[in-house]
């Protein structure tokens, strides 16, 4: 934690599709590291978006007999009801079809093509219009010809086309990419990346003459940009580039571009390539996180296997849903959907393990003093909850890291800590004693520690953590600019004796699957 700014983005996502577990998954982590870092006081900036142009949306809408902006209006829709509906707290929402983009979009190329990284040529190879990439030649090897041909979603070009000098910038890549060992995140996304340039990197074509559904080019209007030149431009054009705006001074270079592992090349090559020639900083970290695939399988429409977060938000709530993304499988590596675990996972962590903890100590709360939290004496207190701090300190540690599971298990640990605790110490047995002194100590101790996990799993589950925090008198938590919430919930002693407390409902049914 040293800059006191935090500028996380998520790719700008297709509209040609309807959101699905996979792009829920992007943005969820990155909502959960922009309330991280706002609890801890820093100011944030969280962009998400549309990604407009294109052929695949072209195609797509061409399919449907609709405008590519028809389509564009109507999908884009969609994701903001789920961000809505996730809760999700991005600060902007940009659509590669805004002016304010596409005119910072001509800017960028313009700067490329100023700095002589830009000639006239003609492009002749494989397109995979699904993935808006042209085809390199250890793909159309390993593929082979006669397959390539055969893919619907693979088309033959041969048009003119403005090439891009990446081959120029290799060298200064590798530089930066192994003179930043956070760069590129995990380490196994940065070697993969380092062997590919290795290989040697070839021009990049950045423009298209056969369709026109994109930017037009500054320099010459029968060609439209290349999709991914106008869509990565979007991370600089909503802080306003190419204006020098108070946001681009105070928030570029980004501190993270969230990203999965299939546009990392994007990301990690031709956009620090494309910043370099327009002479923009880089950012600071590329971080490309793993695949989800459901029930075993590569998600798909055709398989009828799509798993969709609004029906999930739903039935379950967007706190469960937001756990479960985070807390199954390490946020780098590669995971499965099964509805099964997640009803697990639910029934376990959430409804036996959290809701449990507190609901019990609630109702114990209630039944022996009075729904009042119990008088304590503060240095046994500390006792008691200073050595359990090093657990939250492990959590901060991991989710700065962007290791999600193990940061909300270093959290669960805490609770499973305070489960045990009054297993071990039975206030129905201390509530018998004429002194009454360690019972209210002990229920001191677990109401606590409940306190602190409600700040704590604040930027996971917001709303559960307002439902704890009310149930123990105690406001939404505040985030203020320099001021460090998480750190502060630390202290002991902050829960008044003679405070009302309030069971009311339990916080998770289980789930009878
Ligand atoms: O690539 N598992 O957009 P896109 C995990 N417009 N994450 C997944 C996923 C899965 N099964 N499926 C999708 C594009 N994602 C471009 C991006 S950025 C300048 C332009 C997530 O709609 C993941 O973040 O195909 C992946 O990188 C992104 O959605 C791709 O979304
Ligand atoms: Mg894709």
């Amino acid at each position: 934690m040293s800059k006191d700014t935090f500028y996380i983005t998520t790719p700008i996502y297709y509209v040609n599709d309807y959101p699905h577990i996979g792009h829920a998954y992007t943005t969820v982590a990155a909502d959960v590291l922009a309330r991280y870092y706002r609890l801890r006081g820093k100011e944030v900036y969280f962009l998400t978006g549309t990604d407009e142009h294109g052929q695949k949306i072209e195609k797509t809408a061409q399919k449907n007999g609709e405008t590519p902006i028809g389509l564009a209006d109507r999908v884009v829709q969609r994701f903001e009801t789920l961000w809505k509906d996730l809760l999700i707290t991005h600060d902007d929402f940009i659509r590669t079809t805004q002016p304010r983009h596409e005119n910072g979009a001509v800017h960028f190329f313009q700067a490329c093509f100023d700095k002589g990284d830009i000639y006239e040529g003609e492009y002749e190879g494989w397109y995979a219009v699904n993935d808006e990439e042209f085809l390199t030649e250890t793909t159309v090897k390993e593929m082979g010809e006669e397959a390539l041909s055969k893919n619907p979603n693979i088309i033959r070009l041969k048009e003119k086309t403005y090439y891009f000098k990446l081959s120029k910038y290799q060298n200064q890549l590798l530089e930066h990419i192994e003179s930043n060992p956070s760069f590129i995140e995990p380490t196994s996304r940065r070697n993969e990346v380092i062997s590919f340039i290795k290989q040697g990197l070839k021009d990049l074509s950045v423009s298209r003459t056969s369709f026109d559904w994109g930017i037009e080019l500054p320099v010459d209007s029968n060609h439209v940009m290349y999709v991914w030149m106008d869509a990565l431009s979007n991370y600089i054009t909503a802080l306003g580039y190419p204006e020098k705006t108070a946001l681009f001074e105070k928030f570029w270079p980004a501190q993270i571009h969230l990203v999965g592992k299939d546009i990392l090349r994007f990301h990690t090559i031709y956009w620090p390539a494309f910043l370099m020639s327009a002479g923009v900083e880089l950012p600071q970290t590329i971080y490309a996180h793993g695949w989800w695939t459901v029930e075993g399988e590569k998600m798909s429409k055709s398989k009828g296997n799509f798993v969709d977060p609004f029906e999930f938000v739903k039935n379950y709530g967007a706190d469960s849903f937001r756990y479960f993304l985070l807390r199954e499988f390490p946020f780098g590596q590669d995971g499965n959907f099964s509805k099964e675990q997640f009803i697990r996972r639910l029934n376990t962590d959430l409804a036996n393990e959290l809701g449990n903890l507190v609901s019990r100590s609630l109702s114990m709360v209630e039944k022996y003093t009075q729904a009042k939290v119990p008088a304590f004496d503060l240095d046994k207190a500390k006792e008691f909850l200073t050595p359990l701090h090093t657990n939250f300190f492990q959590y901060q540690e991991k989710i700065e890291a962007l290791k999600f599971d193990q940061a909300f298990s270093h959290l669960w640990d805490v609770i499973k800590h305070a489960n045990q605790y009054i297993e071990h110490q039975q206030p129905w047995v201390l509530a018998k004693k004429e002194d009454q002194s360690q019972l209210h100590q002990v229920l001191y101790h677990v109401l606590e520690l409940i306190r602190m996990v409600s700040v704590a799993i604040a930027p996971l589950m917001p709303t559960l953590s307002d439902q704890i925090r009310s149930k123990l008198s105690l406001d939404k938590i505040l985030c203020v600019k320099g001021a460090d919430a998480l750190s502060d919930a630390l202290q002991i002693g902050i829960l008044k004796a003679g405070a009302d407390t309030h069971k009311g409902e339990s916080l998770f049914q289980r789930i009878e699957s």
